[in-house]
């Protein structure tokens, strides 16, 4: 969708020269998996070491978005379609910005993830499993949201009452009922850097 009578203004800073300016490349880890199945976590603490190595990052993170720029959305499939619509839409800004990006959310349908990768469209983007069984994600139950979606008190939950399609071919995968968190943010930041050069 565009808007009518509007025409794109192309800035003489490009994303080359601030991604040269930052000395990195930027790129997009758009992390996927069931609630509480380590997507935030992992991302997060890969920030933290990324950040103390040097580089500029961003983690885009499901319940903070939702507390804002989404706070108007559902847990429709419509309102996630959308929920994800604008992240996507913001990630492409910030990858215009030569930031390293990760984004932690549910992302449940294969269709809205190969949406989400054809707004963005940039070789740079990666798609990264978070993968670990519901009965474990259930039980760690972080929020307590699994409770009362069992409880019928909350609808359309991911695992329980609304379903979670797994990526088909991602381009990495953690499995956090195996690995620490170390060992899953190890992965991660490898990932990256062997990624992110100019
Ligand atoms: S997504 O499906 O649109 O990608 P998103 O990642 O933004 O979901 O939000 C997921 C978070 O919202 C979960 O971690 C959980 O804390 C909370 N949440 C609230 N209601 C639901 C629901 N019905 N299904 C899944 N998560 C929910």
């Amino acid at each position: 969708m565009t808007c009518p009578n509007t025409v794109p203004y192309r800035g003489n800073v490009s994303r080359e020269r601030r991604e040269r300016l930052l000395d990195q490349k930027s790129l997009i880890l758009w992390f996927t998996g069931l609630s509480g199945s380590g997507k935030s976590s992992i991302a997060h603490a890969a920030e933290e070491r990324l950040h103390s190595m040097g580089r500029l990052t961003y983690v885009f993170d499901g319940d903070n978005v939702r507390h804002g720029l989404c706070s108007d959305l559902s847990f429709s499939p419509e309102g996630r379609a959308e929920n994800l619509r604008r992240i996507a839409e913001m990630v492409k800004l910030f990858l215009d910005a030569g930031i390293i990006c990760m984004s932690a959310f549910i992302s449940p349908i294969r269709a809205d993830r190969q949406r989400v990768r054809k707004i963005i469209n940039c070789d740079c983007f990666y798609e990264v499993y978070v993968k670990c069984p519901l009965e474990i994600c259930e039980e760690r139950d972080v929020k307590g949201l699994y409770k009362l979606a069992r409880q019928g008190r909350i609808k359309n939950y991911t695992g329980i009452s609304a379903p979670y399609e797994e990526p088909e071919q991602p381009d990495l995968i953690l499995k956090t009922a195996d690995c620490s968190l170390d060992q899953c943010v190890d992965q991660v930041v490898d990932f990256i850097l062997r990624n992110n050069k100019i």
